[in-house]
């Protein structure tokens, strides 16, 4: 392969996630290539590469020191995009990655019922607007990702102590959201995975430990899986009554479609009342080979072959113009 063949071209913001990545599309016979979001430089004179470029931006980059990975992905995507180069979670679904209010907003459009959300720009309303929701509430960051900035509240007096002291987390974009806090029927979230758009498998999450950093990245802590034997219930096990003919996956590939979104991670809430409740919607998915190994399907490998097809289709793309030109 020379250098300049097709390539896939995933930009991220942490080489950690991406092994269990690559090692999928080897296994597949993918060429790829690593594309760093923290530093690099380009010559907007000049056209990108070829091939298939899938963001895989983390909304929580910044907090592994990926300070402006964000709005590096927001200039790379559109110099890929106005250049016509196929890109697999381009420049708009960047927006929704870095944004629950975005999000919330573009699930409650489409007619999903969602956790009850008020936005606050700055600190100056937090008080006054967590006086609108019954307790306890949550607190998440806009900007989120591992958990960042989540919190039960139990009274309002232990809230504008948090607000007024120290120990306040400031989100990275300022905005803090406030949030209903959701009791579900049994004490487990689930999160389904979205290849090219379509349903892969979900997976339960135990959260009966009660901890708010549930990410299932293999990079991350994952309780339960330690050398100590005599641990409890697995964290993760497979959904099997969640297939792609369930309403709610039906819909939201739906969502995922008119969103532009082709790889995601959507994590729901089933409450006893019956609600069904998505709250994050995560575009860039690690596949962890803890979860892999409970699933029936690998996501990691249908990942594989969906841009392994997408590349095979720009390749031919390419001989195609290289041909007429000739
Ligand atoms: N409104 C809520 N009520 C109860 N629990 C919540 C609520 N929102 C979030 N949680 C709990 O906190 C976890 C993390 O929340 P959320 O997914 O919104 O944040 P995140 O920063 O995207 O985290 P992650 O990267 O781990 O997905 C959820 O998986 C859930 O267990
Ligand atoms: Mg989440």
């Amino acid at each position: 392969m020379s250098a300049n063949s097709p390539s896939v071209h995933i930009l991220h913001d942490n080489p950690e996630w991406i092994p269990p990545l690559g090692a999928a599309l080897d296994a597949a016979g993918v060429p790829w290539r690593e594309w760093p979001l923290n530093d690099g430089s380009y010559d907007l004179g000049e056209l990108p590469p070829e091939g298939v470029f899938w963001s895989r931006l983390s909304a929580s980059a910044h907090t592994r020191g990926a300070t402006h990975a964000k709005d590096a992905a927001r200039a790379l995507l559109r110099w890929f995009e106005a250049s016509g180069r196929r890109v697999v979670n381009g420049s708009r679904v960047v927006e929704l990655e870095v944004s629950k209010a975005a999000q919330y907003a573009a699930l409650r459009a489409a007619g999903f019922d969602t956790p009850h959300t008020v936005v606050v720009i700055g600190t100056a309303d937090l008080k006054a607007r967590a006086r609108e929701l019954p307790l306890p509430f949550i607190t998440k960051h806009n900007q989120g990702g591992k958990g960042l900035g989540v919190r039960r509240f139990d009274s309002l007096a232990e809230f504008d102590g948090y607000v007024d002291g120290p120990d306040f987390e400031h989100p990275v974009d300022g905005i803090t959201l406030l949030q209903e806090y959701i009791v579900t029927a049994e004490p487990f979230v689930t999160r389904a995975e979205f290849v090219g758009g379509r349903f892969v498998y979900a997976v339960r999450v135990d959260t009966s430990a009660g901890s708010f950093e549930l990410c299932p990245a293999e990079a991350c802590a994952v309780p339960g899986s330690g050398p100590d034997a005599a641990e409890p219930a697995p964290l993760f096990t497979e959904r099997r009554d969640v297939d792609a003919a369930h309403p709610l996956i039906v819909k939201l590939e739906a969502f995922l479609a008119a969103q532009g979104i082709e790889v995601a991670g959507v994590e729901f809430f089933e409450t006893a009342d019956g609600r069904l409740l998505p709250y994050d919607i995560n575009t860039n998915t690690n596949y962890s080979p803890d979860v892999e190994a409970v699933t029936s399907r690998s996501a990691a490998a249908a990942l594989a072959v969906f841009l392994g097809a997408e590349l095979a289709a720009c390749a031919e793309a390419v001989a195609a113009s290289e041909s007429v030109t000739a």
